[in-house]
This record gives C-alpha cells, structure tokens and sequence, in this order.
C-alpha cells in the first residue's frame, strides 16, 4: 500500500513540474539537479533505432552499455532527447497482428505500442530520464528544463520514429544524430551493395534528394524516412548518421571530436541555392 502511494505521489510530481507548477529542484529521479533553463548548443535528439537493441527480445546488457555511456555525457554536460524504435520486435507483432485480420493503421499502432515499451527500458538506466513516454513534442523543452532526459516512442500513425525524432529537434532547434546499425549514410545500401561509398558530410538537398532516389526502388531502406528527412532539410536541422554499436564513436561524435559517420549540414544560404541548381 505504501508504495502504491509512493508512486502516486512521484507520478504527481512529475506532473506538477510538467505543469510547470513544481519546483525544478523536487524532481525525483538520481540524478534530478536542475539546470532551470534549456541549452539548444548542448541538446542532441537521439533517433535510437530499434534494430540496435532489439532483436526478438531486448539486448539488454547492450542497453545498459548505451545508457552508462548516456550518462557519462550527460555528467559532462550534454542533455539529450532520446526517441527509439521498434526494432525486430515491431515487426513481429506486426506480423501476428496482420494474420489476426489488422488494417495498416492498426499495424501502425501495434508498432507505436511496441517503441513505448522499448524506450522505457532506456528509462530504468538513464539516471536523470523522465519516467513517462511523453507524446507532446512541445513537453521536450520543459524537461529538459528541469535537467531531465525527455523520452519519446513512436505517437502517429503512418509515420516512424526517425520522424518523431526530427520534429522535435526541429522544436528545439538542436542537433539531430540517428543512430543505426550501420556507419554513415551511403549512396546505395551498403548491405546489398558491398564497396558502396560512404558520404562523410551532405547538404540538406543532397541528403534530401538521396532519400528520395532511394525510397523510390522497390523494398528500399532508406536512412531515414522521406518525412522525417524533409523535416530535417526544410529547418536545415544539423544531422549525424553514425553506427550505433560503436560507443566510442558516438561519445566522439557529441564531444564534437573526430568520428566515423556522415554529418548533414548547410552551411550557407549560397550553398543551399547552388544545391537546388545541381
Ligand atoms: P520505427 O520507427 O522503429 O520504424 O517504428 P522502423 O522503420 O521499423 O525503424 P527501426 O529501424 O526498426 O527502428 C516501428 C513501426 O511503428 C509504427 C510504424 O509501423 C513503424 O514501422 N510507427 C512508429 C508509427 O506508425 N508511427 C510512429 O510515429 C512511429
């Protein structure tokens, strides 16, 4: 009974701080300090995807990795926004969920479902996550306000978390880095064609353009989906595209140290108007 109040009362503060009516310096959670107000220069949105940790049943100890490495940056003064996918898990119950009789946007919400449940898993490690999924992209900025890491799934049908992910660094007008299985953005997909070249740094147009010629084969798999990169190119959303399994590559990549990878960036309205030309 104790702890069923218990609960309560820390959900209760969750959400009076959310409300904006509690104090910063009340937030539950180990690692609650508060740093009062949000730092777009030190704000990354994580795109987690769900093949890193999720095979047919959560890479736990993988996880735990992940979030310990989270942490360490967290300590060094980076604040993230972390957003993950659903993985192989997603599309197994997707599957089932057809063979039931599902329609697409039926399926769409047993994946939503299912990137809930994976990003909570992230909440029980990452010492300062705020323990709801949040939906609300505009809630981002109020816990991060807090010094609290906001945690977001998947939260509309027909879409992905990639594009979850870009609308709400777009809101913040923070860095965007997606994290994935393999190591930067190719011009064809490097596991069907091995030898493939890897970009280390694209404008938002070509990024936009790849997207685009890839998505249009049959049973392509782009980088990221058509939306979510239109998002990015449209607020010239500074992207990175690393290999998530490498840890000390991606702490490289937030330090602004050197890393594998592919950046997005335009650095210039110039640049951006000699792109559209090409
Ligand atoms: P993901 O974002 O994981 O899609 O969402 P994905 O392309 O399978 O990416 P990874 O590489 O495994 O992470 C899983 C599924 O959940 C639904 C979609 O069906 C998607 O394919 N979903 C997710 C939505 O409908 N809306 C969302 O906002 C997010």
């Amino acid at each position: 009974m104790f702890d069923m109040f218990q609960n309560w009362d820390d959900q209760n503060k969750q959400a009076d701080e959310a409300r904006g009516e509690g104090s910063p310096s009340s937030a539950t959670g180990s690692n609650s300090a508060s740093i009062g107000y949000y730092n777009p220069k030190k704000t990354i949105v994580l795109s987690v995807g769900g093949s890193l940790f999720f095979d047919d049943k959560p890479k736990t100890a993988h996880i735990a990795k992940f979030c310990e490495t989270v942490n360490d940056l967290i300590k060094g003064g980076f604040a993230f926004v972390l957003v993950v996918g659903g993985g192989q898990v997603a599309r197994t119950y997707q599957a089932s969920a057809k063979s039931l009789g599902a329609n697409n946007f039926e399926m769409d919400e047993v994946g939503i479902s299912v990137t809930k449940s994976n990003v909570l898993l992230f909440t029980y490690n990452i010492e300062n996550a705020w323990k709801d999924v949040l939906q609300d992209v505009k809630m981002a900025r109020k816990v991060l306000s807090f010094g609290r890491t906001p945690v977001f799934a998947g939260n509309m049908p027909g879409q992905t978390t990639d594009a979850v992910a870009a609308s709400i660094a777009e809101y913040l007008q923070c860095d965007f880095c997606n994290l994935s299985n393999v190591d930067g953005i190719y011009a064809s997909d490097p596991a069907v064609h091995p030898g493939t070249k890897m970009f280390e740094e694209l404008t938002h147009t070509k990024m936009l353009s790849l997207v685009k010629a890839i998505a249009s084969k049959p049973g392509a798999h782009t980088f990221v989906d058509v939306h979510a990169a239109n998002i990015l190119w449209r607020s010239k959303v500074r992207s990175f595209f690393i290999n998530g399994s490498d840890l000390t590559n991606f702490k490289a990549c937030i330090r602004g140290e050197q890393f594998k990878g592919t950046i997005v960036q335009t650095a210039s309205a110039s640049e951006e108007k000699e792109d559209e030309e090409d």
